[in-house]
């Protein structure tokens, strides 16, 4: 199991991270049609926006594209120090950016009330629930009322794979149990996408949702796509092209 201190070590010090995260997009035939052809797409309704939160932006992989549509303040939290100062860095010459380094718990050191959106993708997958126990109440306070947050996580306790955990997912994660602790903080969950990360069962899964005071509650919308891997080697054949262009 993923906990803490796997990640802690694993991202902080294990990890070679020359490639600064870019070859775990190869199946999308890179980053930037990672992010036009399947991020943007499900993104784009809250974006541009004012302030951004994104957990653990790693070496800032998502961070780049991200940045492009803040209008006011982008956080950045992250447990590993070195991802944090190496976000530091690469964004220094964005003046709106702050970048912190937590425990993989604790989100006191952010604002309440602040962001229109909260972002984290494919980070929280390695996640146990006892972390999502602690931040998707916190991941609350931190929204402004009609916010909303987009959050990658595991699906691996109700996928039935049966395939080794290559990928590293929290094991006791499901999107059901996900959904369940927003709903007990006091949040709403506006959609749940279950997808098959890599393998053929929906190991995964996006849970998007909201404060339960926002102006528009949708009906939970449920998603099961068992295409995401055929999604991606379509992005790759066909859109990835158009990013190679100078
Ligand atoms: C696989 S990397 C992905 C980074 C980035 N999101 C990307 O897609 O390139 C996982 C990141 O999650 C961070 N992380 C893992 N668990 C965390 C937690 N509980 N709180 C904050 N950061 C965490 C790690 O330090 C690392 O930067």
């Amino acid at each position: 199991m993923p906990d803490l201190a796997w990640n802690k070590s694993c991202w902080d010090s294990d990890y070679d991270w020359s490639w600064r995260g870019e070859e775990w997009s190869e199946a999308w035939g890179g980053s930037e049609a990672q992010w036009f052809g399947c991020l943007y797409p499900r993104l784009h309704r809250f974006l541009p926006v004012e302030n951004l939160l994104e957990i653990a932006p790693g070496f800032g992989r998502w961070t780049r594209y991200l940045l492009e549509y803040v209008q006011g303040r982008y956080t950045g939290v992250d447990l590993s120090l070195a991802c944090v100062d190496y976000c530091k860095e690469r964004f220094s010459g964005s003046s709106n950016t702050t970048f912190l380094v937590n425990d993989g718990l604790s989100l006191d050191s952010v604002e309440d009330g602040l962001f229109h959106l909260v972002f984290s993708f494919d980070s929280l997958v390695h996640a146990n629930l006892d972390v999502h126990q602690v931040y998707i109440p916190q991941l609350l306070r931190k929204l402004s009322q009609n916010g909303v947050a987009f959050i990658h996580h595991s699906n691996w306790a109700k996928s039935g794979s049966t395939q080794g955990n290559v990928h590293h997912r929290a094991e006791d994660v499901s999107a059901a149990a996900y959904a369940q602790i927003v709903q007990e903080a006091g949040g709403h969950v506006i959609l749940q996408e279950c997808l098959n990360w890599g393998t053929e069962e929906k190991i995964d899964a996006f849970t998007l949702f909201c404060r339960a005071d926002r102006s528009v509650l949708p009906e939970t919308l449920l998603i099961e796509n068992t295409d995401f891997m055929r999604e991606a080697s379509i992005i790759r054949a066909v859109q990835s092209g158009y990013t190679k262009i100078s």
